[in-house]
């Protein structure tokens, strides 16, 4: 008989943040090659009997649920080239703890599985889209499919996913001059569209501060072109700050190199493969593949799980920002050395 955990209602790390949200990354394959997250020309992926099985993950989730995780966003890679992945969605919307589960994903299989996706009980689509013109997605994805993504967006909604997101990564002199018809693209589809500022992630090798749009300066063009726009009060532990236009226009901005937001961070990463970050700028995880393999029961993981975080105290992008020289984070040897320490790997 499995011993039931009772989350503590102190149970928080060493900076008072309580465990609340999970990215689960199902894959580190990803069908494009963004140039902000896999530039390189070759990489080293996770061998496939390491990569947790979807029973696995389920039951790893729902010791995080019982411990107080109830968002979950499954990430990757690219989630949709995850096979069956409608099948782990209906694990995880069995759970009544979890009430928000969420997918990111570059749009480029939703057309076929988004109404697979929506019956299995998912709740939000959010898709990663950069520009709006064909032969700039070809150059910054290496792979001519923008018009599908676009086709994602729209089944999605006819799926009946209801606040589809859109998520822009910008790019001083690659898509900066896009902020306008991107927020007009969002709005003529009913879609929420989130700027987010280039980060220095594991993975992000051609990274430099001078490509980083900073949030003032994305806010002082859209004032320009908009008038006044106007900050959204927030329960202050999403990532995006929300503003509005005067037309009443909702959109956001992700200023996590500019403006981190450790200090209200209640989000945890777990990889494929089962190893468990604390942190997106984490150097090492915990492997918790090893112990559920080797039939450690759910009080063991459990107690594993709170000694992790109990002991947090990462603050990544804030230690980031404060470096005087800020460069790439993992040189494409180190990240060759642990693949880990990737971006696609940890959950984008
Ligand atoms: P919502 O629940 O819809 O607010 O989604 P979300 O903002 O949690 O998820 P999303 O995948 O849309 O995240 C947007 C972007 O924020 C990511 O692609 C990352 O660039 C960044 N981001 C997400 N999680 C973290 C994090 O833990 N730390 C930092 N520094 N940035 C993050
Ligand atoms: N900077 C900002 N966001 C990134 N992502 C991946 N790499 C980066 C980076 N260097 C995020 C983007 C993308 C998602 C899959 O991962 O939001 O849409
Ligand atoms: Fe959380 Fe680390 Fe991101 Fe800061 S950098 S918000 S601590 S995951």
């Amino acid at each position: 008989m499995l011993q039931r955990a009772e989350p503590s209602p102190t149970f928080r790390d060493l900076l008072n943040r309580p465990l609340r949200s999970m990215r689960l990354s199902v894959t580190d394959r990803c069908n494009l090659r963004c140039q902000y997250c896999m530039p390189e020309e070759e990489y080293v992926w996770l061998p496939r009997k390491e990569i947790l099985t979807l029973e696995e993950a389920s039951s790893l989730i729902d010791i995080f649920a019982e411990l107080g995780v109830s968002k979950i966003r499954l990430t990757g890679g690219e989630p949709l080239i995850r096979r069956d992945l409608a099948a782990l969605v209906k694990m995880i919307a069995r759970n009544p703890r979890i009430e928000d589960l969420a997918i990111t994903t570059n749009g480029l299989l939703l057309a076929e599985s988004a109404q697979a996706l929506y019956d299995a009980g998912l709740h939000r689509v959010t898709v990663s889209l950069d520009t709006l013109r064909p032969d700039r997605f070809t150059a910054l994805t290496r792979k001519d499919s923008h018009a599908k993504v676009l086709d994602g967006i729209t089944a999605a909604q006819r799926a009946g996913f209801k606040d589809v997101k859109i998520d822009s990564v910008i790019m001083r002199g690659v898509n900066d001059d896009e902020l306008v018809d991107l927020l007009e693209f969002g709005r003529q589809r009913n879609a929420e569209v989130r700027f987010i500022e280039y980060m220095d992630v594991g993975g992000a090798t051609h990274w430099s501060m001078e490509k980083v749009v900073s949030r003032a300066e994305m806010l002082e063009v859209l004032t320009r072109q908009y008038g006044r726009v106007e900050p959204v009060a927030s329960a202050g532990w999403a990532p995006a700050d929300q503003f509005v236009l005067p037309d009443g226009t909702v959109f956001g901005i992700v200023a996590s190199t500019t403006t981190p937001f450790c200090r209200t961070c209640d989000r945890s990463r777990l990889t494929a493969d089962g190893t468990w970050y604390l942190c997106l700028y984490a150097q090492h995880g915990i492997d918790l593949r090893a112990p559920l393999r080797a039939g450690a029961s759910k009080a063991e993981l459990t107690s594993l799980i709170v000694a992790g975080w109990t002991g947090r105290r990462d603050r990544g992008a804030e230690e980031r920002q404060e470096l005087r020289f800020r460069d790439v984070l993992v040189s494409v040897e180190g990240l060759r050395h642990d693949s880990h320490l990737e971006m696609h790997t940890r959950g984008g």
